[in-house]
C-alpha cells in the first residue's frame, strides 16, 4: 500500500502528539485536521467505532487524501462504562482538571479494589473509495485516589495502569506511554496492516 501523506483526523493535541511520534517509522507527512482547515467532524455515534469511522469517512472525503481517526475515552467499572465514549464531553468546557474533578468525587465512596476502569480506542483509515479498516486497543487500570504527576492529557493523572509500578500515565514518558496505552496497541495494529 503506497502513499505519502495521510491526516490525522483530530484537532486533540495531545493525541496527535502520541499518533505523530508513532507513526514516524513511516517516514510519510502527517498533518492535523487543524492544520489543514478542516473541520471538526461532531460526534453523533453511540459507540467508539461509529465515531472513529465517521471522522475518518468524512475527512477523507472532504480533503480526497488517506485518514486516520481515533475515538477514544476512559471507562470505569464502577461507573457501569461511564464517561467512555462521552469522555471529552464528561468534563466541563473540555476542562480536565475539572472532569478528574468530578469522577474522583463520583467514586470517593468506592475502595481501590472496586476503581477499576480501563482505556479504549479504536482507530478508523479512511481513503476514498476503499473500505474503512477499524484497529482498536485497550489498557486496563484503575483510578488513584487522587491526580498524579503533569505528562500526557486528558485523565491521565488519574489512571493507574495495570502493567506499571503504580504510577499514572502522567507519570510515564511519551514512549513508555504508547507502548502499553490503547493508542499504542490500536496504532501498531494499523502498522501492522500497512505493513502486509
Ligand atoms: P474523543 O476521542 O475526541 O471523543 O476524546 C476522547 C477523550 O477521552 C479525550 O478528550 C480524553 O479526555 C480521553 N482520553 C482518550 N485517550 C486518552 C489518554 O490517552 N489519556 C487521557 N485521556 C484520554
Amino acid at each position: 500500500m503506497s502513499f505519502d501523506k495521510i491526516i490525522l483526523a483530530t484537532h486533540n493535541q495531545g493525541k496527535i502528539a502520541e499518533m505523530r511520534e508513532m507513526l514516524k517509522p513511516l517516514g510519510i507527512a502527517v498533518s492535523s485536521a487543524a492544520e489543514l482547515n478542516l473541520p471538526d467532524v461532531e460526534e453523533t455515534g453511540t459507540t467508539f467505532e461509529e465515531n472513529a469511522k465517521l471522522k475518518a469517512e468524512q475527512l477523507s472525503a472532504l480533503s480526497g487524501l488517506p485518514c486516520l481517526a481515533d475515538d477514544s475515552g476512559l471507562c470505569v467499572d464502577a461507573l457501569d462504562g461511564r464517561p467512555g465514549v462521552y469522555s471529552a464531553r464528561y468534563a466541563p468546557n473540555r476542562d480536565f482538571d475539572k472532569g478528574m474533578q468530578m469522577l474522583l468525587d463520583e467514586l470517593s465512596a468506592t475502595k481501590d479494589t472496586e476503581r477499576k476502569a480501563h482505556f479504549s480506542c479504536v482507530m478508523a483509515f479512511a481513503r476514498p473509495d476503499e473500505k474503512t479498516q477499524v484497529f482498536e486497543g485497550r489498557v486496563d487500570g484503575r483510578i488513584a485516589q487522587a491526580k498524579k504527576g503533569s505528562g500526557g492529557f486528558g485523565y491521565d493523572p488519574i489512571f493507574v495502569p495495570d502493567e506499571g509500578d503504580g504510577r499514572s500515565f502522567a507519570e510515564f514518558d511519551g514512549a513508555e506511554k504508547n507502548k502499553i496505552s490503547h493508542r499504542g496497541r490500536a496504532l501498531r495494529k494499523f502498522l501492522e496492516y500497512l505493513q502486509k
